[in-house]
């Protein structure tokens, strides 16, 4: 947009991620002109915009000085949105040291490289079958029938969660992200669907711990049924929290990288057929496809002292919002940031932050888009879109909501 200046962009209000995507050219010119940018509109409340890689790292390192807090990212004031000392769940996001370690060790070992290297084959099962069923058509809706259903099958799975009840974690994931998408609000105002959302789904975890405290099996549910912090039992509030953590981060980020991944290797065919032509560079391309969509748009923390960053002073209680998209299209750190390139290596992204915080899904994610996109290059021969995809209203989580694509498929067996 040549006509963005510092007093105009908008890279908040959530109807333009809708309409446009992702603001990469307001991100541009604030890296360029003011990486630590005091953000001052009439639809929020004021806060530092972070978007460089550098900056991003200095303060997600400092976990004492700028803190998690109950509020995990900024948004427009609209009616209905929960104020920010809400506490909707009390989970790793808003915890911090030393009570964050403690809670993370509860299931940590579970998301080890070793720990996930040990599901590759079932992933790779369900993302054949996910294929499959689609493979006698021609045309579908890749969201609905691909992208979300991996990742919930995945962690459903981990938990020991029966396949008759995938559907219904599927409905509340998506009430929960996209609280603020009409397509996924069930009636009332935000705040009530978000509240309607959680006891749905409190009570469903409520009897899964009952059963796992009962009888103990060895997946995920068990692990946090059984966890221990500080040698005692999880509250209540924060084990259910916790369950609610595992099953939304899990699901809508990599659904949206997996959408936008094909999106991307649609829109640079050229791409598409080194991926095609040589199935060893799945590693880099699903690393490629996760810097590119960035699904996670930002997280905030608060400065508990004054202090400086990049030259601006912060003040104690100020919040600074951390733009992970802008970080990975940093001229400083990736040659050609635009350009979508399969083969990017070494490849410096932040989309799965860094720090006290660095997401505990990170191996299950690239697991996950590795198998997948493997199957889809090996069986995909064309692939078009066959309408517009619709992006989800949030600028917290880019999300696309469909994306109808026409295909040919091989079978399986010819693959
Ligand atoms: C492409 C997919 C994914 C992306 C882009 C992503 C991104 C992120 C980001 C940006 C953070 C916050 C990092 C920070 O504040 O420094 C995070 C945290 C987290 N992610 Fe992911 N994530 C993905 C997949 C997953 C999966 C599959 C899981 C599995 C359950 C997961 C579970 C979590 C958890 C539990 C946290 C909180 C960690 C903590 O606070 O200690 N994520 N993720």
């Amino acid at each position: 947009m040549a006509t963005s200046t510092l007093d105009t962009i908008d890279i908040l209000t959530p109807d333009l991620y809708v309409e446009r995507g992702y603001p990469h050219e307001e991100w541009t010119l604030l890296r360029r002109e003011a990486p630590v940018f005091w953000y001052e509109r009439e639809n929020c409340a004021p806060f530092w915009a972070i978007t460089r890689h550098a900056d991003i790292i200095t303060v997600s390192r400092q976990p004492e000085l700028f803190r998690a807090t109950q509020r995990l990212f900024a948004t427009i004031d609209e009616p209905g949105v929960p104020p920010p000392e809400e506490a909707l769940l009390r989970q790793l996001l808003n915890m911090n040291p030393p009570e964050h370690g403690a809670y993370r060790a509860v299931v940590s070992r579970r998301f080890t490289p070793a720990a996930v290297h040990r599901l590759a084959g079932h992933v790779q099962e369900i993302a054949r079958q996910l294929i499959d069923e689609i493979a006698d058509r021609e045309e579908c809706d890749f969201v609905t029938e691909v992208s979300a259903k991996l990742p919930l099958a995945v962690i459903a799975e981990m938990f020991g969660i029966p396949r008759s009840d995938w559907q219904m974690m599927f409905r509340l994931s998506n009430a929960m992200i996209g609280a603020t998408d009409p397509e996924y609000m069930r009636g009332g105002t935000i705040m009530e669907g978000l509240q309607q959302a959680r006891l749905e789904f409190f009570q469903y975890f409520s009897h899964l711990v009952e059963d796992r405290r009962k009888n103990p099996r060895d997946d995920l549910a068990t692990a946090l049924a059984l966890g221990r912090v500080n040698s005692e039992e999880l509250p209540a509030f924060e084990l259910l929290s916790y369950f609610a953590l595992l099953i939304i981060a899990g699901n809508e980020t990599t659904r949206n990288a997996t959408t936008g991944g094909l999106f991307a290797l649609i829109n640079n065919p050229e791409q598409w057929e080194l991926l095609k032509r040589d199935p060893s560079l799945v590693r880099s391309a699903a690393e490629e496809i996760i810097r590119w969509t960035s699904p996670v748009i930002q997280f905030i923390r608060a400065a508990t002292a004054d202090t400086e960053l990049h030259g601006r002073k912060i003040r104690e209680g100020d919040v600074l919002a951390l733009f992970y998209p802008s970080a990975n299209r940093d001229e400083d750190v990736f040659d050609h940031p635009f350009k979508f390139d399969v083969r990017r290596t070494p490849n410096y992204h932040l989309a799965f932050g860094i720090g006290e915080h660095f997401c505990l899904g990170a191996n299950l994610a690239r697991l996950e888009l590795q198998m997948i996109f493997r199957e889809i290059a090996a069986r995909l021969d064309q692939v078009e879109l066959a309408g517009p995809i619709a992006r989800m209203r949030s600028s917290f989580v880019g999300g696309i909501k469909h994306m109808p694509i026409r295909y040919k498929m091989r079978a399986r067996s010819a693959a």
